[in-house]
C-alpha cells in the first residue's frame, strides 16, 4: 500500500479539493499519512490570496526538499491557486518538483502521478475546463464525514474584485447540478453529517452558469432542506450584489437554516468600494442588512475587511470602523491589503505605508474584539445549543462545537455526550469568540429551576 501526505493552505474550497484528491488517490491504492517522512507521494495544495500564504508554501517546500533529495522516488507535486498563478515559474524556482497543477486539474491527480511514473519529466497542468463544474466520483469515501461538512456547490468566481486573484486562479463560475448535490448530501447525512455548509466564493450566484436546468440559489436551499436527517444548514461566502429577497425569505421559511450570515463588506467607504470593484455602495449594503434584520431579528453577522487598500485615507479607514460598529459583527476576518500579481489593483500605487497598515489593522482588531466581547458577555448564564464536532484542544474541556450563530463552544466532560450530538450548554465563561460551559441534560435544559438554569431559546 502506498502512502500520500497531503497539506492544504487557503480556503475551504482548497480543503474540498484536497478531499477529492484523497478520494481519487484512495481508489488508486494510496492511503493518507500524517507523516511526511513515510510518504511515497507528497501534495501541497496551495493558496495565493495574500503574499503571506505564498511565503508559507515556500517555507514548507524548504522542508520537503531534503526528503526528495534523500529519496528520488518520492513524488512531489504542487497543486492549487499558486500553481495556477505561477505555473512554470515554480518549476524554475523549485526544480526538484515533479509537477505543478492548477485547481481545475485536481480531478486528474491519478493521471498526473502515472505520468511521473511514465516519463519522469517535470510538467505543468494549468488548463481550465470551461464546460462544466466537476463531479465527485461515485466511490466509497476514505473516511466518514465530520458532524459539520462543507459541500462545494459552485466553482470559480466572475466578480473580479480588483484586489483578488480568485477569478484568475479558479476561472469562471460553474455550478454543480442540484441532483448531484442532493445525492452527495444524502450520502453525507447517511454517514453521520448533521450540519451541511454550502460552499463557494459567491454562493448567491449559484445556478447562473453551468446547469442544464438552471435554478437560483434560494431554490437549492429549499431543495437541500427537504433532505431528511439534516439538522443544520449554512452557506458561505455571500456577495451583497447577488443576495436576493428570496434568500432573506428562506431564512424565515427554512427551520434548519441557522441564523448566521457571513457577508463581507471589505470597506465602509464608497470610494474604496468602487476602487475595489465591489459594485455596491455602503448604503446598499446597510439597507440589505436592515431588511434581513427586520425579517430575521436574531441573525448573527460576520464579515471580511481589507485595511490599507490603495488610496485609503484616514477618513476612508474610519468609515470601515463605523460600519463595523453600526452592524455589530459577531466576528470579522481582517486583512492588511496585499498586492497580487495580475490583478487590476496591482497597477495602483500601494500608497498606504506599512506602519499605517499595521496600526489600522490593530485598531480594527481591537474594535472587533470589543464587539465580540460585548456580545459574548450577553451569553453568560444562558443556554446555547451546540452541535459537537469533536474533542476540544482547550484544557479542562472535553468537546468543541458551534452554536447556530457560529460561535465556537467548549464543553466540559459529561457522560453519554459524543461528537455529532446537539446539546444544550450553559455558558459559564467566554474567551474571544468561544462560549465555554457545561452540557445540560434534556431535563435540566427544560426545567428553568434545575441547577442548569434558565432556558433562553
Ligand atoms: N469570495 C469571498 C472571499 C474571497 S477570499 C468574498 O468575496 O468575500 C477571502 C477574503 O480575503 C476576501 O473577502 C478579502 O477580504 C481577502 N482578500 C482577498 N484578496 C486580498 C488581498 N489581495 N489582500 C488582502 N486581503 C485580500
Ligand atoms: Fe475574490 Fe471578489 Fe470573487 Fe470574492 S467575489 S472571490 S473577493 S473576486
Ligand atoms: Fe486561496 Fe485559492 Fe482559496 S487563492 S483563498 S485557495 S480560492
Amino acid at each position: 500500500m502506498k502512502q500520500v501526505y497531503l497539506d492544504t493552505f487557503g480556503c475551504q474550497m482548497n480543503v474540498a479539493d484536497t478531499d477529492r484528491m484523497e478520494l481519487i488517490l484512495f481508489h488508486s491504492g494510496y492511503r493518507r499519512t500524517q507523516e511526511k517522512e513515510d510518504a511515497d507521494l507528497i501534495l501541497v495544495n496551495t493558496c495565493s490570496i495574500r503574499e503571506k500564504a505564498e511565503q508559507k508554501t515556500f517555507s514548507l517546500f524548504g522542508e520537503l526538499k531534503p526528503l526528495k533529495m534523500a529519496n528520488p522516488d518520492l513524488i512531489l507535486g504542487l497543486t492549487g491557486c499558486l500553481g495556477q498563478q505561477d505555473g512554470k515559474k515554480l518549476l524554475q524556482r523549485m526544480p526538484y518538483l515533479d509537477f505543478v497543477m492548477g485547481p481545475d486539474q485536481v480531478d486528474g491527480i491519478a493521471q498526473a502521478v502515472d505520468r511521473v511514473h511514465d516519463t519522469g519529466k517535470p510538467f505543468v497542468w494549468t488548463g481550465f475546463d470551461q464546460e462544466k463544474a466537476y463531479t465527485i466520483p461515485d466511490l466509497p469515501l476514505p473516511k466518514a464525514p465530520g458532524p459539520s461538512t462543507f459541500v462545494n456547490i459552485i466553482k470559480g468566481c466572475d466578480k473580479f474584485c480588483t484586489f483578488c486573484v480568485v477569478p484568475y486562479t479558479r476561472g469562471r463560475e460553474k455550478s454543480r447540478e442540484p441532483e448531484e448535490l442532493y445525492r452527495e448530501i444524502r450520502h453525507l447525512v447517511d454517514h453521520g453529517a448533521k450540519e451541511i455548509i454550502l460552499l463557494g466564493q459567491n454562493v448567491n450566484s449559484y445556478g447562473k452558469r453551468g446547469l442544464e436546468n438552471p435554478i437560483p440559489f434560494h431554490e437549492l436551499l429549499y431543495g437541500v432542506a427537504e433532505i431528511p436527517g439534516i439538522e443544520r444548514l449554512r452557506f458561505t461566502t455571500s456577495h451583497p450584489n447577488d443576495f436576493t429577497r428570496e434568500t432573506i425569505r428562506a431564512y424565515r421559511d427554512i427551520d434548519i437554516l441557522v441564523n448566521h450570515l457571513h457577508l463581507p463588506v471589505q470597506s465602509g467607504n464608497n470610494e474604496m468600494l468602487k476602487a475595489m470593484r465591489r459594485d455596491h455602495t455602503i448604503e446598499e449594503y446597510r439597507d440589505l442588512l436592515m431588511e434581513l434584520k427586520s425579517e430575521v431579528p436574531d441573525i448573527a453577522l460576520s464579515t471580511d475587511v481589507i485595511i490599507g487598500f490603495p488610496g485609503e485615507t484616514d477618513k476612508a479607514f474610519e468609515d470601515t470602523l463605523k460600519i463595523m460598529q453600526e452592524i455589530g459583527y459577531s466576528s470579522s476576518f481582517m486583512f492588511s491589503y496585499s498586492p497580487r500579481p495580475g490583478t487590476p489593483a496591482n497597477e495602483l500605487t500601494d500608497s498606504v505605508p506599512l506602519e499605517t497598515k499595521k496600526q489600522r489593522l490593530q485598531e480594527t482588531i481591537a474594535l472587533q474584539s470589543q464587539l465580540t466581547a460585548e456580545q459574548g458577555q450577553s451569553y453568560i448564564g444562558k443556554n446555547v445549543e451546540v452541535l459537537i464536532e469533536g474533542r476540544s484542544p482547550k484544557p479542562g474541556y472535553a468537546f468543541k462545537g458551534r452554536t447556530p450563530h457560529y460561535w465556537s463552544a467548549n464543553i466540559e466532560e459529561r457522560e453519554g455526550v459524543k461528537p455529532g450530538d446537539t446539546v444544550n450548554v450553559k455558558v459559564e465563561k467566554v474567551s474571544g469568540h468561544s462560549l465555554n460551559g457545561k452540557a445540560l441534560t434534556r431535563e435540566e435544559a427544560r426545567n428553568p429551576f434545575s441547577p442548569g438554569g434558565r432556558r433562553v431559546g
